[in-house]
C-alpha cells in the first residue's frame, strides 16, 4: 500500500512538473564577456522550476536597462534565493531598472548592481558568509542598512538616492575593507559615530551630500586614507578644522 501510494505520488508530481512552463533564457548579446538577457518577466508568482539561465558559461550576467536608448524590457519583481540558485555560477550581476521590490542577497556574487529599482525589502542571512565586494543600490526605496553588517567583504557601497534616515558607523567596523561609501541624497538626520573608536584604513571616499545633517562627530574616527569628503547640501555650519586634520590626515578635498 505504501509503495503504491508512493508511485501514485511520483506520477502526480511528474504530471505537475511537466506541465510547468519550461523557459530557457539565452544571451541576446555577448559583449566583453557580459551576457545580456532581455525580455525576462519574473514575478513572485512565476514558477521558478521551469527556468534555465545560461549559467554554466557566463560569470557575468546583466538583465534590464543598460543602454540609454533602450526602454526597460524586463521585470524581476523579487530576486529570491530560489531564483539565484538557477544562476548560481554568476559572479557579476546587474539587474538595472527591472522594477525589483525585494532582494535576497546572493552570497557568492562578487559585484551586484541593482540600481534604479523599487527595492524596500532586503534579506541578508546572518548564518551565511557573503563574498560581495561591490554593491550598487542607488535610486531605490531602502530605509535601513543595519543588516548590511554581514557583508564583511564590501569595498564599495553605493546607496545614493534612497530613504535612509539614520546611519550608525558601527556598521563599518564589520567592513574593514570599505574604500568608497556613498550615502548622498538620502534622508539622513543623523550620522552616529559608533560606540567605540573606528579606524577604516582603506576608506578613500565618503559622500554624505544632500542630507539633513547639522553636525558630524569626528572624535571616534580615524580614516587614514580618506581623500574626499562630500557634505554639500546639508545644514552643517562648520567642521572643526583640527578634528578634520586628526581624523583624516590625507584629506585633500572637503566639499560643503
Ligand atoms: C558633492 O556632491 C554634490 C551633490 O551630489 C555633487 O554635485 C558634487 O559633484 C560632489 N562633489 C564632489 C567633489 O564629488
Amino acid at each position: 500500500m505504501g509503495a503504491q501510494l508512493r508511485i501514485a505520488f511520483l506520477l502526480l508530481s511528474l504530471v505537475v512538473l511537466s506541465s510547468a512552463r519550461y523557459e530557457r533564457y539565452v544571451c541576446q548579446v555577448v559583449e566583453d564577456d557580459w551576457c545580456t538577457l532581455q525580455k525576462i518577466y519574473i514575478t513572485s508568482r512565476t514558477d521558478l522550476r521551469g527556468i534555465r539561465f545560461p549559467d554554466d558559461q557566463y560569470e557575468k550576467l546583466r538583465i534590464g536597462q543598460h543602454y540609454d536608448f533602450a526602454d526597460t524590457d524586463s521585470v524581476i519583481s523579487v530576486f529570491s534565493g530560489g531564483l539565484f540558485r538557477r544562476m548560481s555560477r554568476v559572479r557579476y550581476l546587474r539587474m538595472n531598472a527591472v522594477r525589483m521590490q525585494g532582494l535576497d542577497m546572493p552570497d557568492t556574487v562578487l559585484e551586484l548592481d541593482v540600481s534604479n529599482n523599487w527595492i524596500s525589502r532586503i534579506y541578508i542571512n546572518p548564518d551565511r558568509s557573503y563574498s560581495l565586494r561591490k554593491l550598487k543600490m542607488s535610486n531605490n526605496l531602502v530605509t535601513s542598512v543595519a543588516s548590511f553588517k554581514y557583508l564583511n567583504q564590501l569595498e564599495e557601497l553605493d546607496m545614493a538616492e534612497n530613504l535612509i534616515h539614520l546611519l550608525n558607523f558601527e556598521l563599518f567596523s564589520f567592513m574593514p575593507y570599505a574604500r568608497n561609501l556613498n550615502f548622498a541624497h538620502n534622508r539622513l538626520l543623523e550620522v552616529r559615530p559608533g560606540d567605540s573608536d573606528l579606524i577604516l584604513y582603506y576608506l578613500e571616499r565618503l559622500d554624505l551630500a544632500g542630507n539633513q545633517l547639522r553636525e558630524i562627530d569626528l572624535q571616534r574616527w580615524t580614516f587614514p586614507s580618506l581623500r574626499m569628503l562630500n557634505v554639500t547640501g546639508n545644514p552643517i555650519q562648520r567642521l572643526d578644522y583640527f578634528e578634520l586634520q586628526r581624523a583624516f590626515p590625507r584629506l585633500w578635498r572637503v566639499t560643503y
